[in-house]
């Protein structure tokens, strides 16, 4: 089968890689790259566990065709952290409750960071709008919704 070669930058580190090119970005992803916190929920872009940010917009990576990564920025949940330190919204998270099974969490994290870095001050109604493309089957979207919140205080400074 064809073979493309692709490069993508992954939560700040360059890739090189050739890949067939019907795979999305998710399964390069998880099985190249070994980035296995994006989840394949659906594989169709209906519950949002595989969001990642892509040149920082929130995408449903089972959708991307990795050909359309070639050349742009990926953030990952794995990128989160900084210098062994939970970012604010997963401390959050974890703090308000709003991690049950945990399966949705690594895309709400992502689709929250992505409303966070354009918008830190955000309404609750521009939170769930924000995170309307991800489903929760635990938690009732109140907890999280509470945690974004919290976070978008920490990363204020207030
Ligand atoms: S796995 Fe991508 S939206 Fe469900
Ligand atoms: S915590 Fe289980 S699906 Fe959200």
């Amino acid at each position: 089968m064809q073979r493309i070669q692709v490069s993508l930058k992954v939560n700040g580190k360059k890739y090189r890689l050739e890949t067939p090119p019907n795979r999305t970005l998710l399964e390069v992803l998880r099985e190249d790259l070994g980035l296995t916190g994006a989840k394949d929920g659906c594989s169709s872009g209906e519950c949002g566990a595989c969001t990642v940010l892509l040149d920082g917009r929130a995408v449903n990576s089972c959708l991307v065709l990795i050909g359309s990564a070639d050349g742009h920025s990926i953030e990952t949940v794995e990128g989160l952290q900084k210098a062994g330190m939970p970012h604010p919204l997963q401390k959050a998270f974890v703090e308000k409750g709003a991690v049950q099974c945990g399966f949705c969490t690594p895309g709400m994290l992502m689709a929250a960071k992505a409303l966070l870095d354009q918008n830190p001050k955000p309404d609750e109604e521009q939170i769930r709008t924000a995170l309307a493309g991800n489903l929760c089957r635990c938690t009732g979207y109140t907890k999280i919704i509470d945690a974004v919140q919290e976070a978008a205080k920490e990363l204020r400074y207030e």
